[in-house]
């Protein structure tokens, strides 16, 4: 690595619109080497691999037993995290994968249980998920905030995350995505993860989830397009968390509410509206009806690399890898979105409240069900969304 040590050996799998920038970045960084890709389209593999001068793979399975990596990166579409993650820890090579870490609950298990096994015979193994929203600074100060008990008992979260607009171009630019057997979800499974993950990464995991879901209410597609769940924590907190891909402009506005005050993060700006005294407290002991508690408006600093912030998660892997820093994003946290995006769609879907953990099996055979019912025609007008729209894809 940088201070003299060797650099981790690194191989990408998929090197579609995601995975081509992790190899450009593992190319690019100080702490990796970029020594193969991999992707089952092999004209797209020969490309990025030449243009990072790294060996070309066309099946993984071969990679991993041939190439000389200490650890992969896996970018494939969502469900092929799974084998691919197993195949590779089972090697004992580290594995950094895309989120989702998986479609469903019971794939995420059978990662993380292959990883547990793995881990008896590699002691040291890494297993990262790519959430690098957790490196963003008004995400980490929002973070800081709650761990150090600012707002004290905690009332309400409501996130309403609308800003993932999507055109039906997007949609038909990729064979696998939003349908039931080629993603396994929507806006939920693929846009959302990284809110859902920050959602339990500030306030835990609620026991029950309420959702409502439309399929297909915007765009020709089959699978979730607008997204109301209702949270309900043991704690007593309620959340709400609200989205959709058909809304332009959209809204990206976290309110964190606790008896010391609000928590407000809208355009770029974090609010934190404090409480001179505890709400719940006042309730009890104010002499007048209707007294509010006096607060204070403060404008609350962050720092904010600005990037899109994927190097920094695979700089970290590398990191964890050579035993220098704790992971950002432990992959085993990434069964915490995966169950609360499941649970929200089985909710929708059945018009029940669930309990969390949710059942894995039934949510399964749900799954299954609209896999096997689909008869939806995929339009597809080109064969992948383009590099440059990168940008607007996470
Ligand atoms: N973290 C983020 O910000 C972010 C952003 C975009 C996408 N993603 C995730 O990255 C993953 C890929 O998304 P994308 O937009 O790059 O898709 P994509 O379709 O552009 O790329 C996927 C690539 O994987 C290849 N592939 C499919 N099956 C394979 C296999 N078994 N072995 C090797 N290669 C295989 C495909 O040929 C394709 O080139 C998804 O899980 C997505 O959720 C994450």
């Amino acid at each position: 690595m940088e201070n003299g040590h060797t650099k981790v050996k690194v191989g990408v799998i998929g090197v579609g619109v995601m995975g081509a920038l992790h190899a450009r970045d593992v190319y690019e960084s100080d702490l990796t080497k970029l020594v193969a890709v991999c992707d089952i389209d092999e004209a797209r593999a020969q490309i990025i691999g030449e243009l990072y001068d790294a060996k070309v793979y066309f099946d993984y399975s071969k990679m991993l037993a041939e190439a000389e990596v200490d650890g992969v990166i896996v970018a494939t579409p969502h469900y092929d995290h799974t084998p691919i993650s197993i195949a590779a820890l089972k090697k004992g090579i580290h594995v950094l994968t895309e989120k989702p870490i998986a479609v469903h609950v019971n794939d995420a298990q059978k990662m993380i249980a292959a990883y547990e096994k793995a881990l008896e015979q590699y002691p040291e193994l890494v297993f990262s998920a790519m959430f690098q929203q957790r490196t963003y600074g008004f995400w980490q100060k929002i973070k800081a905030l709650l761990d150090d008990g600012e707002l004290g008992r905690l009332l309400r979260t409501t996130w309403i995350i609308t800003d993932w607009y999507r055109t039906q171009s997007y949609y038909d630019g990729g064979g696998w995505r939003a349908t039931w057997q080629g993603e396994g979800g929507g806006v939920l499974l693929n846009q959302c993860p990284h809110n859902i993950d920050l959602y339990q990464w500030f306030v835990g995991m609620p026991q029950r989830v309420s959702g409502f879901a439309a399929l297909g209410k915007y765009h020709n597609i089959e699978v979730e397009d607008e997204v109301t769940a209702v949270f309900e924590h043991d704690n007593g907190m309620v959340g709400h968390f609200i989205t959709t891909t058909a809304e332009s402009p959209g809204t990206n506005r976290l309110e964190i509410v606790g008896e010391n005050g609000k928590l407000v993060f809208e355009d770029g700006k974090l609010t934190f509206y404090r409480n001179r005294y505890s709400a719940l407290e006042q309730i009890k002991h104010a002499s007048g009806a209707y007294d509010k508690v006096e607060n204070w408006v403060i404008d609350v600093p962050y720092t904010h690399h600005g990037e899109p912030g994927h190097r920094f998660v695979i700089e970290n892997f590398a990191r964890a890898i050579a035993n220098e820093k704790a992971l950002i994003a432990p992959a085993v946290e990434g069964l915490h979105s995966i169950m609360l995006a499941n649970a929200i769609l089985y909710s929708a879907l059945t018009r029940q409240q669930v309990s969390l953990p949710l059942d894995g099996d039934a949510y399964e055979v749900k799954l299954r069900e609209l896999i096997e019912n689909s008869d939806f025609q995929k339009p597809v007008h080109a064969p992948r969304s383009g590099d440059e729209e990168m940008g607007k894809s996470f």
